[in-house]
């Protein structure tokens, strides 16, 4: 596989990423997804956002440093390097995967530019999107799914513990632009989005993206052997 799209091009492989809020269970989810499909036989690979290389973990680890007392990161910076790393990952992971036909989980990808970047922190959409048509070389997820949660939920369910400069620097607003960004991409493409309810009890949210999974064309009926 090149690095770029090729149009018409069919590719191997499912992509499905799952984005969502700060707090909205993604990450466990995602876990469950992996494990679920690797039960069923499903060759599966999980990744997150940003990381999952070793380049990709350093980059991480300057953005989780900036704020006030770490380094100062302007905002077109943050889009950057998160771009950076997602072009690492999809060099030495997701592509490669895709290529020999495995199903990839991502947890959060471009999209999480377009909300966080883009909605919350408010550089225009416009200028963002060739940034990560850049990185990615235009390859988009064949679903998307939101785990969709009320700010004051996904903050409040992310303990002390877990809080980073991107919980703890940015107050209640850019959090709602961000939630209401994403809301509206799912409404502007409804073939790739699915939204689901957060708040559900997380054995009711794993068996709505489960399902998600199994109408995926091809997918589906490896996962239901
Ligand atoms: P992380 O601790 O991994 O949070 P979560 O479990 O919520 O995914 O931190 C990732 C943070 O980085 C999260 O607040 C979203 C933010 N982010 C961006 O702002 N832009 C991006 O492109 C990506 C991938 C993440």
């Amino acid at each position: 596989m090149a690095d770029v799209e090729v149009p018409g091009q069919a590719r191997q492989g499912w992509f499905v990423t799952l984005e969502g809020p700060d707090g909205s269970g993604k990450s466990a989810q995602s876990e469950r997804l992996r494990a679920a499909a690797a039960a069923a036989g499903q060759d599966v690979v999980l990744v997150r956002e940003p990381g999952g290389t070793a380049g990709g973990e350093r980059i991480r680890a300057i953005l989780n440093d900036a704020g006030p007392v770490g380094v100062r990161l302007a905002r077109r910076t943050d889009a950057l390097l998160f771009n950076a790393a997602r072009a690492q990952l999809l060099d030495e992971v997701i592509r490669p995967a895709l290529r020999r036909g495995a199903l990839v989980i991502s947890d959060r990808y471009a999209d999480s530019t377009l909300a966080y970047q883009g909605c919350g922190s408010e550089l225009p959409l416009d200028e963002l999107r060739p940034v990560v048509e850049f990185a990615t070389g235009g390859l988009l997820p064949d679903r998307t799914i939101l785990i969709d949660v009320p700010v004051e939920v996904g903050l409040a369910r992310k303990s002390a513990a877990e809080t980073t400069r991107w919980e703890a620097h940015f107050d209640r607003a850019f959090h709602e632009r961000v939630r209401a960004g994403y809301l509206s991409f799912a409404a502007a493409d409804p073939a790739r989005w699915v939204v689901v309810d957060g708040t559900a009890p997380a054995d009711d949210v794993f068996a709505a993206l489960w399902g998600v999974l199994l109408d995926m064309p091809g997918l589906g009926p490896r996962l239901a052997r």
